[in-house]
This record gives C-alpha cells, structure tokens and sequence, in this order.
C-alpha cells in the first residue's frame, strides 16, 4: 500500500510515523510546501525504522505530486492549525482554498485514491474535498470522530478509575466544542453502562471535558495536538489497508441517513479497503436525536463560509 501524507506538520508527522512504527504500508510520501521540510521530516523519520523495526520506506516532497502518483490514500493534513482561544470554524478562510488545491492535486495523480481530510474545520473541510473532487462518497472520509471517540474513553476511564481497553464508547456529530455529542447513555466498561459507574454530575463533567478536548490541549501547547490525531488517522488507515471492516465514527457524506443529507458530520461507519463499506444507522435515543440535528446546524452554517 501506497500512502500520501499532505503537511509535514506537527498531525501530518505524527501520522506519518505512527503509520511507519505499525508497518502495514510499503511507502508513505510526505508532502509539504514548506521547501526541504518533508525531505527532513522523511529523513529523520527513515533514520528510526533500524530503531523501532519497520520496512516501510518514507519519502518527502516539496509539493511535487508526481511523486505521489498511484496512492491507494492520502491524508490531508495540510493548513493552519488553531492557537488557543480560537475556534476550528475560524480557520475556514485559509484552509479552504489550501484543502482544495491539494485533493484536486492528489486525484489528478492517483485517480482511485480514497482521501482522508484531518484539515479544519473538519466537517467542512471533507465537504468541500467531496464537492471538489466529485470522488465517490466511500472514498472521502473525514477524520475527528475516531479522536474525540478516544479521548472519550480517556476521560470515562480517569473518572471511573478504570485501563481505557475496559472502556467502549462513541462520539458522533460534528468536530467542534459545540458540535459534539459524546453518546455517554451507550459507553459501557466491559460491556456495563459507564451510567452504573457515575453520578450524573460526572456523566457532564465527562461529556463536558470531551467536547473541549482539543481546546484544552491547545491551551497547554499553545498549538493544536498531533499525537492522539496522528494514532488516530493511522488507524483509519491501517483498517483501509487490512480491509479490517472496523467501525469508527467518521464524516461521512450523508444521504438520507440519519435524516440528514448534503453534509459530512460524524457517523459510525464501516472502514475496509473500499474506504467507507457502509454507514452504520444506530437507534438513537430522542435527546440524541435532537443533539445530532442541532450539530448538523452548526455544520451546515459553517459549509455556508464556502464559496463552492
Ligand atoms: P502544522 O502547522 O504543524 O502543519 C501544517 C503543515 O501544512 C505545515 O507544515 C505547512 O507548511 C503545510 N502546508 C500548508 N499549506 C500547504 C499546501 N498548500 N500544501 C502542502 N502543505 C501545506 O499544523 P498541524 O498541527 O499539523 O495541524 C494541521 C491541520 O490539522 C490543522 O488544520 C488542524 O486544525 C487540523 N487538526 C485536525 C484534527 C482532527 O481531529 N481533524 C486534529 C488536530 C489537528
């Protein structure tokens, strides 16, 4: 398998190791407009496979998607990350037109490449490269769920004083402070409803933390965060590549689903080596519902930035 990383960056990076150290890809390519800057990132990265034990070979760019030619996927990373204070939606004015140059770059050198959009305001961002792109809506797929899904876990697990492997759970919606809606009435510790664990004030502490999750690290770090992003980018990968058939919640181009149509916003969905097999439709309770529909709002007011 052949994977492209646009953005050398600080996600793009991460990714793009994580990838290597999980040795299921032949060649991963980076590519960045910064000059020499996904060369050096390749190379250092190279400089580790002796170390961490991988055959993968990584290879780096400045911008010259010939060498990106016959990708089986490509993960957009490439813009402006938020600094603290901002809010994802405020970063649609440069990363719009970055997102679009870029996938509409890829699919000119690997026609059935299937794109990942990390890029923000997520959501928006994977709408824009679907609309861009005329791809197949299986082969577009945005990644923010299957992060704020772990970071979900995280914080049930440090509440109820439980390992995060005892833990399930999902967040679907969109990938804002707002948008998000941590199902917490479904998240179980070994296979018992979190609820049975928690006071309900620390069922909203929970959903609460989750939702500023990004924002908080961004306060610590003074920049977005990229380990948590980048593990969880590889693992959508790595279930393309094994054609694992794994569900995570993804943006995902709906069509009814959901009652919901014309946008991308968070759904569980079945990854294998097609990108998106399926959208998995699950019963939602009504305050669910309507937390859904209220995120598909926010969505959809944020697509109206774009001038398509
Ligand atoms: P960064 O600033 O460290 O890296 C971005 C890289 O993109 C830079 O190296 C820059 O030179 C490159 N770039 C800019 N324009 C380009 C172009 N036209 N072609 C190729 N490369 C280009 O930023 P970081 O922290 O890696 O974040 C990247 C993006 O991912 C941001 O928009 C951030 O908000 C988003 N993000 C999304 C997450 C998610 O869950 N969906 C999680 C974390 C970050």
């Amino acid at each position: 398998m052949k994977v492209t990383v646009v953005g050398a960056g600080a996600v793009g990076a991460s990714c793009a190791e994580y990838i290597a150290i999980k040795d299921f890809a032949d060649e991963i390519v980076l590519v960045d407009i910064k000059e020499g800057f996904a060369e050096g990132k390749a190379m250092d990265l190279m400089q580790t496979a002796s170390l961490n034990g991988f055959d993968s070979t990584i290879t780096g760019t400045t911008g010259d998607y010939a060498k990106t030619a016959g990708s089986d996927v490509a993960v957009i990373t490439s813009g402006i990350p938020r600094k603290p204070g901002m809010t994802r939606e405020e970063l649609i004015g440069i990363n719009a037109g970055i997102v679009k140059e870029v996938s509409e770059n890829l699919i000119k050198h690997s026609p059935d490449v299937i794109i990942i959009v990390v890029s923000n305001p997520m959501d928006t961002m994977t709408y824009l490269a679907a609309k861009s792109t005329g791809l197949p809506k299986n082969r577009i797929i945005g990644m923010g769920g299957a992060l704020d899904s772990a970071r979900f876990k995280y914080r049930l697990a440090e509440a109820i004083g439980c390992p995060q492997s005892d833990i399930s759970g999902m967040v679907i919606g969109g990938h804002s402070d707002t948008g998000m809606v941590p199902l917490i009435e479904k998240a179980t510790r070994n296979s018992v409803p979190v609820t049975e664990f928690l006071t309900a004030d620390q069922q909203a502490e929970v959903v609460e933390a989750t939702k500023v999750g990004g924002a908080t690290l961004t306060k610590l770090l003074g920049t977005s965060a990229w380990y948590a992003p980048g593990a969880a980018v590889s693992e959508l990968v790595r279930a393309i590549a094994l054609d694992s058939k794994k569900m995570f919640p993804c943006s995902a181009l709906l069509d009814g689903e959901y009652g919901l149509s014309d946008l991308c916003i968070g759904v569980p969905v079945i990854i294998g080596k097609n990108g998106i097999e399926k959208i998995v439709e699950i019963e939602l309770s009504d305050a669910e519902k309507e937390k859904l529909t209220a995120s598909a709002e926010g969505v959809r007011k944020t697509n109206g930035d774009l001038k398509l």
